[in-house]
């Protein structure tokens, strides 16, 4: 029977490094998701053949509410908020772990002291202070991101070196707890210092640099997990765990390169606050308006556009409109292509998957350092909700937070469209000099309402 379930154990998590394979290209993701669902399946029927805590029919129950919580969410859940959904799966991961660690303790503490050893009580600790840190952390995260709280960096004098005195403390508390693990003073001190130190590390990280957090906190759920498989003694939690904890981490060096900034940089906070910005009713702002009918007529006259899509399109749910564009377009013979820069929008992938919600072909979608050579002969680029990505002074202003991001190189298109509300700025909070360049014109309005009347207006010519 053990040989069996050790089996299953080794499948489940062979699939799940198959399925991670597969998640590397949007167009293989979904047999990725398909084939680790079915390692997760293999993996908790083989755990629940080994338990004998709850019966079958209490089981099945529970896991009848959770599929029920989580199909309707699934599809309750617009494409925008998912980096919260993420938050919130992630915070609870990091509790599961907190619990089983605090369950594992107190009943060995009851009844078998003796098989807490050394390995066993660093288990309990670690998943302790890492699931603590996750939960908290991630709550904070979800707040911060659904603008239940203020999205603003939290700061104060001496935050950094009070983070410090935490961890120290809960060393400390750690030591008691090994020479004497029948106190539990000392564990009620563990559970608070790390319930504390996950809302203390996430506040002072301004609401826009959440998705890099989140992915961070996502990585820490699966140490957890892995720590807490070294508890029960479970080979699938532990390898579950590390790919979790490398592939978080990985992701977020993705990103922080991508941005051109250091994962110390985000973490330590007070980036992305808004700075004040003439707006399309503020103070004087030279920019150049374009209408409806000019905008389709611009296209019906150009042989070559790239479209750049932003956080601006996930808004406004624009990616079915795009694809309507991009179906008018082809209809003359234009060279239609997408530009992605991997950081655009709020989460990895944000566009990739909005475009291929909207069946847009994935060969259209082209990287940066492949489209970007084409914008000097492109002659429309069209700028759907898109700022940070294209603002040049990432190239050129060494005082700008973004100096050294990669950008799409809009600015060298023959002509630009920019389709946004306002001259607000956008994530990183900086103006974009781009929009005042004499061959840029603003479409101001909801992106997916201004191109459902610019491909109304082009099907009429
Ligand atoms: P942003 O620079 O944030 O610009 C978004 C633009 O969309 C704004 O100009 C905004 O202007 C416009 N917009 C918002 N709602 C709109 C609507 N309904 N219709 C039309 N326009 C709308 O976005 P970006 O260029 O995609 O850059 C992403 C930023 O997020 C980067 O700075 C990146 O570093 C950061 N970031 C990304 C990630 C990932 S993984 N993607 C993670 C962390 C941080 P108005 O308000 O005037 O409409």
């Amino acid at each position: 029977m053990n040989t069996g379930i050790q089996l299953a154990y080794l499948v489940a998590s062979v699939l799940f490094i198959i399925g991670i394979k597969y998640l590397g290209k949007t167009k293989d993701a979904r047999k990725g998701n398909f084939i680790s669902a079915v390692g997760m399946l293999i993996a908790i029927v083989a755990t629940l053949l080994t338990l004998d805590v709850l019966t079958f029919i209490e089981i099945g129950v529970c896991v009848l509410i959770g599929s029920v919580i989580g199909l309707y969410y699934a599809h309750k859940v617009p494409m925008t908020k998912i980096p919260e959904m993420v938050a919130l799966f992630n915070g609870f991961g990091g509790l599961a772990s907190f619990a089983v660690a605090l369950s594992d303790f107190y009943l060995k503490s009851e009844t078998n002291l003796a098989s807490l050893d050394a390995v066993n009580l660093t288990s309990i600790l670690l998943s302790l202070l890492i699931g603590g840190v996750t939960f908290t952390g991630s709550m904070v995260a979800y707040l911060k991101l659904d603008g239940k709280v203020s999205g603003q960096p939290i700061t104060f004098k001496g935050q950094h070196a009070l983070n410090l005195f935490l961890l120290i403390a809960f060393v400390a508390a750690s030591v008691l707890v090994f020479l004497d693990p029948t106190q539990v003073t000392f564990i009620v001190i563990l559970i608070v210092i790390s319930l504390l130190l996950g809302v203390m590390t996430v506040i002072p990280i301004g609401g826009a640099d959440m998705p890099v957090v989140i992915s961070l906190l996502n990585s820490y759920s699966g140490m957890a997990a892995c720590a807490t498989g070294f508890i029960l003694n479970n080979n699938v939690l532990i390898v579950a765990g590390s790919l979790v904890g490398a592939s978080g981490i990985i992701l977020t060096q993705i990103m922080c390169k991508a941005m051109n900034r250091s994962l110390v940089n985000v973490l330590l906070g007070g980036f992305g606050q808004t700075v004040a910005t003439g707006g399309a009713d503020g103070p004087a702002v030279v920019v150049k308006e374009i209408g409806v009918e000019e905008t389709a007529m611009l296209f019906d006259s150009a042989s070559s556009v790239i479209v750049v899509p932003g956080y601006g399109m996930a808004v406004a749910q624009a990616q079915h409109v795009i694809r309507e564009l991009m179906e008018q377009c082809e209809k003359r013979n234009i060279n239609f292509r997408f530009a992605i820069h991997p950081v655009a929008g709020r989460m990895p992938g944000h566009m990739n998957v909005l475009l291929a919600e909207a069946n847009v072909p994935y060969e259209q979608l082209k990287e940066m350092d492949e489209i970007n050579p084409e914008f000097p002969s492109t002659d429309v680029a069209l700028v759907v909700g898109a700022n940070d990505v294209v603002n040049p002074a990432a190239r050129d202003d060494k005082t700008a937070p973004i100096y050294g991001m990669p950008i799409l190189n809009v600015d060298q298109a023959q002509q630009v469209v920019f389709l946004k509300r306002s001259m607000r700025p956008g994530f990183a909070g900086i103006e974009n000099e781009v929009l005042f360049d004499p061959k840029t014109s603003l479409l101001f309005g909801d992106a997916k309402d201004s191109l459902t009347k610019v491909v109304n207006s082009l099907k009429t010519l």
